[in-house]
């Protein structure tokens, strides 16, 4: 089914799609554990750590910062025991590793720059720097220099666009800061660092869409199981949606209810997922998915409440608009605009080339279906979801789907292409 050579993946039509999912660890919670764990006193121990290439970047950046880390453990070194690095900290392609850091590090007494490939070096960080110069800290940008004068103020931050990575940069240097320090957000995104905070030990509080965090002395160090993730189980239920003779089961996803709205939505537009086996982990809900048969699909329309909470999905629900009968719109995803790639630019080109019916709007896309999609030589835009989700469309397409740079996939799913091939 899928050839691959170093940077083609070639995806042809799904004639059945069938078996087991194993996911990488939950990026998002993974990024969070070794920073997190790099402060606390004592040892945290983790298993199922993402292995992608994002939370490797992370992990070599708390080493260059004096800390021991390994894929199943952080030896942390409390709250002001990080070390000067020797050089900058290479953040790599990941937004998450530069944002968080740069609120951990604005709270030390030395200085960082912290540096990234093409891709992240052209993304906003304007949008860390501004709160973190509110809290009396050194920060800069470009290039992103933090850190080096203390002490910090809490600050009051009314945060001027839903960004799960800005609100952890603010609590993460409101930890260190002299009073509380409250973010408040237009609308509630993942709370992975309020409950890592809270299970060890710190002080935050939630009302809403304010969150306040109090400076803390120490934190505990972390014993959890990662949970699969959710945002890599999309691919999986959209395939497992409209493919024929699909039977996909996914073990261990993360089933965070601020994480949750995609499924809630693939469930209102006729695609059903069931969510079985529910536990939690480290404060962490974790389940099991599977997709039943899709019947009486409807199209889509999302705003930019739910846009927020899905933004990391768009990219596979654009590829789903295309197979649901009638005009799907998604708007207030003008965030997409600055990931990894222009994710609304270059899903139009990958799908209009495969023959879908999709016109680009500034903050989305609108789209209509059903269409039949032909194979087609698709650029990824070095972009992990972009590969993923137009290999979720090649699995919809008569012919030959050939995806470039395929190899970004690792960023956050290493081995997503031969996970592809076991299925089908
Ligand atoms: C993330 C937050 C989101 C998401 C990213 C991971 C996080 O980014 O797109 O993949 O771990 O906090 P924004 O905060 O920029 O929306």
């Amino acid at each position: 089914m899928v050839a691959r050579p170093t940077l083609i993946a070639t995806v042809r039509r799904a004639r059945r799609l069938e078996g087991e999912v194993t996911l990488p660890g939950d990026k998002s919670i993974s990024h969070r554990a070794l920073m997190l764990g790099a402060i606390a006193s004592g040892e945290s121990r983790f298993r199922g750590l993402s292995t992608g290439a994002d939370v490797r970047s992370t992990a070599d950046c708390i080493r260059a910062l004096g800390v021991e880390v390994s894929e199943s453990a952080v030896r942390g070194v409390g709250m002001h025991g990080l070390r000067r690095p020797a050089g900058a900290l290479e953040c790599g392609n990941s937004g998450t590793t530069m944002r968080l850091l740069a609120g951990l590090l604005s709270a030390q007494p030395f200085t960082c720059e912290l540096r990234g490939d093409d891709s992240l070096t052209a993304r906003p960080m304007d949008r860390v720097v501004t709160p973190l110069r509110e809290m009396g800290a050194a920060a800069s940008w470009p290039p992103l220099v933090v850190g080096g004068r203390l002490p910090l103020r809490g600050i009051d931050y009314v945060m001027p666009m839903a960004s799960a990575q800005v609100k952890s940069a603010v609590l993460l240097a409101g930890l260190f800061a002299g009073g509380r320090t409250t973010v408040v957000e237009p609308i509630a995104t993942r709370n992975h660092t309020e409950l890592m905070l809270h299970a060890m030990g710190a002080s935050v509080a939630v009302d809403g869409r304010h969150v306040q965090v109090s400076p803390a002395d120490r934190l505990s160090a972390l014993d959890i199981e990662i949970p699969g993730d959710l945002s890599a189980a999309s691919f999986w239920l959209v395939a497992s949606g409209l493919a024929p003779h699909a039977r996909i089961r996914i073990r261990n996803a993360g089933t965070n209810p601020t994480r949750m709205k995609f499924i809630e939505l693939l469930r209102s537009v006729g695609i059903a997922v069931a969510v079985e086996g529910a536990r939690t982990t480290g404060g962490e809900s974790v389940g099991d998915l599977s997709v039943g048969t899709a019947h009486a699909l409807r199209p889509v329309t999302i705003n930019g409440a739910t846009a927020a909470e899905m933004i990391d999905e768009l990219p596979v629900l654009a590829v789903a608009a295309t197979q649901l009968p009638g005009t799907s719109r998604i708007t207030g995803a003008a965030e997409l605009r600055v990931k990894e790639s222009d994710r609304i630019a270059a899903m139009t080109e990958g799908l209009a080339a495969m023959g879908a019916n999709i016109t680009a709007l500034d903050d989305g896309w609108v789209i209509t279906g059903p269409r039949h999609l032909e194979g087609a030589r698709v650029r990824s835009h070095r972009d992990h979801r972009v590969a993923m989700a137009l290999a979720v469309a090649g699995l919809l397409a008569d012919g030959t789907t050939e995806i470039d740079d395929a190899e970004c996939v690792d960023i956050s799913y290493p081995g997503f292409f031969d996970q592809l091939e076991s299925l089908c």
